[in-house]
């Protein structure tokens, strides 16, 4: 039976490289999109809204001791008070979707309090995007954990799961008429290995035990709120489409060795699918952030490492992350498992040279052109990130935006590559003219 799947899932990776090959020929027709599928940017609240000092990022970032982040996140983009003016930006580059993020340290600020102002304000955020006609996706957890939970220990104890579906459950039912897609959590595996396994975010620790620990908590914690957001969904008569954002890597193995092709197959099971299969059934779609594209060998000593980009001298990114856009449809076609719809709800990255996020834009939104041909249920692309933004440990200085942000002034500027996006957008599809941003220098007529 299993042999039988595995050849049936042969024939469709094969079916969809040739499906590849053949649309790539060339042709001046555009590159056209479904009808209805989602163009938007996403954010998360403590990268963008500016004082969440109610949260165990906030605190870090004030404690006393080694420097643990290049800055404190202070105002941050002054989203809070800006929200209205930057989503007339979204509005104006046509996107018909935003991903944003609650801050759960604003709306239960003690253990079992409400903070009613803060639903009010979410209220109004929310609205504003609706009065755009813009589809609101909703993160509920990303990253940051309320001081009150961190100081009972978090996500290393089991009735955070429970506390976490009753948040998700009161925001149902407050906020719910205004949600279109739910995200429970944001990537709970880079969240769980930064936080217990490198030590480098709070709470730092580095154990094994705590990692798995941690781990099941938020697996069980999703599967909770999964059920909580339907039923009380349901109870409003409204569809719930529940899913998680999850970090999805494209690994190969640098050399032709078959050890080190079992280890790149253990690595993609662990890191993409895990938390996938732990919680099957409770997904309606795949979320997907794609950012990673690595080259996996063993060292002398056994280990797995990545090989570093600089050495193989590859486009890389700001924070020297290899820039790889068939990457993308590897790890779509490798999610093809799961016969699930598939959004992607994080693609972008660091540069201060903004032709390179042209490039980066058309030739990932390319990818997914040939996902859809190939016949992938592919039905969103929300670029990250609307504006530049906290880079948490990094801080302010990796610019992600299709719009900068000036730090001193709150000013926003919109970098060329915005337009190029808001064209995408506003076609729904790649015109031949913007596939020539692949491969030339982008923006002439605009410099
Ligand atoms: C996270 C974002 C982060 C981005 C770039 C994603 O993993 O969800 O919060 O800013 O990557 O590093």
């Amino acid at each position: 039976m299993a042999k039988k799947k595995r050849s049936k899932f042969n024939r469709f990776i094969k079916k969809s490289q040739r499906a590849k090959r053949k649309v790539a020929g060339h042709s001046h027709q555009p590159l056209l999109f479904p009808k209805g599928f989602l163009w938007g940017t996403s954010t998360s609240s403590h990268q963008v809204e500016g004082n969440n000092t109610n949260n165990d990022w906030w605190a870090w970032e004030h404690g006393r001791g080694k420097k643990r982040v290049a800055e404190p996140s202070g105002a941050a983009a002054n989203q809070y008070e800006l929200y209205e003016n930057d989503f007339d930006i979204i509005a104006d580059m046509h996107n018909n979707a935003h991903r944003l993020s609650i801050e759960w340290s604003r709306i239960e600020p003690e253990e079992g309090q409400w903070n009613w102002i803060e639903v009010e304000h979410y209220r109004k955020v929310l609205q504003a995007l609706k009065k755009r006609n813009i589809k609101v996706m909703l993160t509920l957890h990303h990253f940051t954990n309320p001081i009150w939970l961190a100081k009972q220990g978090g996500w290393e104890q089991r009735r955070t799961a429970e506390l976490f579906a009753r948040y998700a459950e009161f925001i149902a039912e407050h906020l719910g008429e205004y949600v279109d897609f739910w995200i429970t959590i944001n990537e709970p595996l880079v969240y769980v290995s930064e936080s217990y396994m490198l030590g480098k975010w709070p709470p730092a620790k580095k154990s094994i035990w705590k990692t798995a620990k941690v781990f099941f908590t938020m697996a069980r914690a999703h599967r909770l709120a999964y059920r909580e957001i339907h039923a009380e969904m349901h109870k409003q008569h409204r569809i719930a489409r529940v899913g998680i954002a999850k970090n999805v890597v494209s690994l190969v193995s640098y050399r032709k060795k078959f050890i080190d092709y079992v280890y790149v197959r253990v690595s993609e099971y662990v890191w993409n699918n895990f938390f996938f299969s732990r919680t099957r059934g409770t997904h309606d779609y795949l979320g997907v952030n794609y950012y990673f594209h690595n080259r996996v060998k063993r060292d002398k000593g056994g280990k797995l490492v990545f090989v570093d980009v600089r050495q193989e001298d590859r486009d890389r990114s700001d924070l020297g992350w290899e820039i790889y856009a068939p990457g993308l449809f590897d790890v779509l076609l490798e999610l093809q498992r799961y016969g699930l719809p598939i959004y992607i709800t994080e693609n972008g990255l660091a540069a201060i040279n903004d032709h390179k996020r042209t490039r980066f834009i058309v030739a990932h939104v390319k990818e997914l052109y040939h996902a859809i041909k190939a016949g992938m249920d592919v039905r969103g692309y929300f670029h990250w990130s609307l504006l530049d933004n906290y880079e948490w440990d990094k801080g302010f200085e990796p610019r992600f935006g299709l719009i900068a942000v000036d730090y001193e002034t709150q000013k926003r500027t919109i970098r060329p590559s915005a337009r190029v996006y808001a064209r995408i957008c506003e076609e729904n599809a790649i015109t031949h003219e913007i596939l020539r941003y692949l491969g030339h220098g982008a923006h002439e007529e605009d410099s």
